[in-house]
């Protein structure tokens, strides 16, 4: 049995960051909303409580029975997670009068406490908390303090119940990863066999349980998800995976061929549909970004249906659906508003009736990229850079046309070559040409153009959620400039995008 620690989410902003810290040492764990916490058998080797925006003093407080688990499972309460457990356990929580935020240094931690083992006195640690602990209840011991938090941690006696104010999760917390460490190797007893490989020989042998003779189509998009999804699978199933691979005529220049050929190295069984035509025909006159999304998502699924129709006796739909995709999120001020229509190519349309199989929906981005190293797929494929589902028709302001398609790809090339050998595409997350039907005028030899703008955008990020415009060196850019001004016919100028995400977006459209 999968052993594995239980994070209850109470709306922090960290909360999915703790998952991260705990799976880099090689432990599996899972986040659930702190009012969904599901049935704690063996496999739960401890619990930890996240941080939250509310207090614990407030009416409508996520409240938690921590009472269930006390002395019968480690616990270890971090920020919210530390208040709520002194508050409701004979303490008390105050708003702070002093500023708690920011960095800290621990200048007391008790010697030989097992939560601090390795942890120096002094130990810098990050703290994020409008409320602090002012008082705690009789079986309580301090284990840490600051100059300014004398609760900084806590430990309830004679227990395996801890409480942290401060975030060890966050990178300026200098031995968070330590401390995490001690508690869930020495204090949970985990035994840190997860890893990629460990996860590979699970995930196959319970496809190979789950599928058995069953045929399984899933659609690839060259993108790292689907990429590794389908290796899994197909390591599983063998032929009975059925991959297909469309090309809309909005993918980068020539990378339907070089995808689709790295795919048959891979041995996979796929078939490629050029349907560049039907996208461009559903594309036409529509201007509006979300009426663009709509029309490529709606044709996808037709194209989709179609092939997968032509496979007979299918029954599972595979897909590349990663663990932040179906993590619930608490949520804190109510749904937020859509700004875009993300991520509506590849839903299962209610028609097509199938089960859906996702082998890599308990996996973040970088243990994809892991899993699909271990797995030995193409490092070319597996260090790409994000791309939308709905492709160059959202790099495209306005209407698309295959002209535009095909000016936009020549100058998306040179951009990304030159990344490339200019060795800055690994330190990059996301780039990308986009063309702007703004003309202006410029000057060629003895003649006057006016001609279109092509816009080049490249960011920083972790997640896309937010990102920096990236520094690219001037001597770069130059060269670029120069190259799509000289080698693509219908631009005259280049530009560069400073605009950082909020309050812009990576994509225009
Ligand atoms: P924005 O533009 O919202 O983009 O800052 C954040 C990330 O999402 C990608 N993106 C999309 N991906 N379908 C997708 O599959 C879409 O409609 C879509 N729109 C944006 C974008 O490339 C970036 O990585």
């Amino acid at each position: 049995m999968q052993e594995k620690i239980l994070i209850l989410d109470f709306g922090s902003q960290f909360t999915q960051l703790i998952a991260r810290r705990v799976r880099e040492l090689n432990i599996y764990c899972e986040i659930h909303p702190f009012n969904k916490v599901p049935e704690v058998d063996e496999s739960v080797k401890g619990i930890i409580l996240s941080g939250s925006p509310y207090s614990v003093r407030q009416d409508d407080a996520p409240h938690f029975e921590f009472i269930k688990h006390h002395t019968t499972l480690p616990i270890l309460g971090v920020c919210y997670g530390a208040q709520y457990m002194a508050h409701f356990h004979g303490g008390e929580v105050l708003a702070s009068s002093t500023r708690e935020y920011g960095r800290a240094n621990l200048d007391y931690i008790k010697p030989h406490n097992v939560l601090f083992k390795d942890v120096p006195a002094g130990s810098q640690v990050w703290m994020s908390h409008g409320d602090t602990i002012a008082r705690i209840a009789d079986d309580f011991e301090i284990i840490a303090s600051t100059d300014s938090v004398k609760v900084a941690a806590y430990q309830i006696t004679g227990t395996k119940t801890y409480g942290i104010q401060f975030h060890p999760e966050v990178t300026h917390s200098i031995d968070g990863k330590q401390l995490l460490q001690n508690f869930l190797v020495d204090i949970c007893g985990c035994s840190q066999d997860w890893t990629p490989d460990s996860f590979i020989e699970t995930t196959i042998a319970e496809l190979k349980a789950k599928l058995g003779d069953d045929k399984v189509v899933l659609g690839l998009s060259g993108g790292v998800d689907s990429s590794v999804a389908a290796v899994l699978l197909h390591q599983a199933i063998g032929k009975n995976l059925h991959c297909i691979f469309v090309d809309n005529g909005l993918l980068r220049k020539d990378e339907y061929q070089s995808v689709l050929d790295s795919y048959q190295h891979m041995g996979l069984n796929i078939k490629g549909i050029d349907a560049k035509q039907r996208f461009y025909d559903a594309l036409a006159g529509i201007s509006d970004p979300e009426k663009k999304r709509k029309a490529i998502g709606r044709v996808f699924i037709e194209v989709f249906d179609d092939a997968a129709h032509e496979v007979q006796g299918v029954s599972w739909l595979g897909q590349g659906t990663i663990y932040p995709d179906v993590i619930e999120s608490v949520s804190v001020k109510g749904p937020s508003a859509t700004i875009k229509s993300h991520h509506n190519v590849g839903g299962l349309p209610d028609f097509m009736k199938l089960k859906v199989v996702e082998p890599l929906n308990t996996l973040f981005k970088d243990e994809v990229r892991r899993v699909g190293k271990a797995l030995g797929i193409d490092p070319n494929i597996l260090g790409r850079h994000p791309f939308p589902g709905p492709g160059l028709a959202i790099r495209i302001l306005g209407d698309v046309t295959p002209e535009k398609v095909d000016i936009l790809q020549q100058a998306d090339a040179i951009y990304i070559n030159n990344l490339r050998s200019g060795g800055v595409y690994d330190k990059v997350w996301q780039a990308g040409a986009i063309y702007l039907p703004v003309q202006s005028v410029g000057v060629m030899g003895d003649e006057r153009t006016y001609e279109n703008v092509i816009c080049l955008r490249a960011v920083e990020s972790l997640d896309g959620m937010t990102a920096d415009w990236c520094h690219l060196p001037y001597d770069l850019l130059a060269k670029i400039s120069n190259e799509i001004i000289n080698n693509v016919k219908g631009i005259n100028r280049v530009v560069y995008d400073i605009s950082s995400k909020p309050p812009a977006t990576i994509e225009w459209e």
